[in-house]
């Protein structure tokens, strides 16, 4: 069931999104060589909390940490470690949620670390990218499948792969509700969406390759091909005549 929200509820799922986007503001200059996942993962905590603001991460499905840090071919949930230490030119995805006054704002963000090649930087790129085309569609009256479908032809055009096996997603009281956005999908088939939804639209980009495999730790999903992986979120409501991206400052 996809649970419209009044516009108070989406100002209260603003103002959590809008934390999770000051997390990333101040993480950004943190994320160098040398620093640990850990590190970030305890910075990003302090911030929510600053914020009166809970990691909505920790404790669910009991995961174990404040946020997920996934470093190049880890796509998904990757959990923070004091020896996970980031290197010259990797990538990592801070991917994070926060909750005040029991609403839910979710993003994801992939950063470079210290000086990136190309293949790297394309693969940001390129989640970005298919982001921006698929929220382009967004407003009332489209169906989800076709900002499904712009999500797979941006990762096609580049000759990346989408995530099958995770997908974007309804947000509110819950991280998680309907309706479910896969990064691929037939246009005009799928949910239509309307004013005052609240949804995570999140482009997940692997290099070649589209399967995955979780790790023994039971949450971190790699690329099986080992190729790098990227992932850009946003929460945003569905407005009137378009949408609003609510995770920014
Ligand atoms: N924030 C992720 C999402 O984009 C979900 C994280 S699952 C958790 O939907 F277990 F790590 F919290
Ligand atoms: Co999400």
């Amino acid at each position: 069931m996809i649970i419209i929200k009044s516009p108070r509820e989406v100002g209260l799922i603003r103002e959590s999104a809008r934390v999770v986007a000051l997390v990333f503001d101040r993480l950004e200059p943190l994320i160098k060589p040398g620093v640990s996942t850990q590190f970030l993962n305890d910075e990003a905590e302090k911030i929510i909390r600053g914020e009166g603001a809970i990691p909505s991460e920790l404790g669910y499905y009991g995961y174990p940490a404040s946020i997920c840090a996934s470093v190049n071919e880890t796509i998904l949930h990757g959990i923070p470690s004091e020896k996970k230490i980031l290197k010259d030119g990797d990538i990592v995805t801070i991917d994070l949620c926060a909750t005040k006054a029991g609403y839910v704002g979710d993003a994801a963000r992939t950063f470079p670390v210290g000086i990136c090649g190309e293949r790297a930087l394309r693969m940001i790129a390129i989640a970005k990218e298919a982001f921006e085309n698929a929220v382009a569609l967004v407003k009332p009256g489209v169906h989800l499948g076709d900002v499904s479908h712009a999500i797979e032809e941006t990762a096609k055009k580049y000759g990346c792969s989408v995530v099958k096996d995770y997908t974007g997603h309804g947000i509110g009281r819950s991280m998680h509700e309907d309706p479910y956005i896969p990064c691929y999908g037939r246009p005009g088939t799928g949910p239509i969406l309307k004013e005052g939804m609240t949804i995570c639209i999140e482009p997940m980009i692997l290099e070649h390759r589209p399967e995955v495999k979780v790790l023994k730790d039971g949450w971190t999903v790699v690329a099986k091909d080992g190729g790098l992986t990227s992932h850009h979120e946003n929460t945003l409501a569905v407005t009137k005549d378009g949408y609003e991206i609510l995770s920014k400052l």
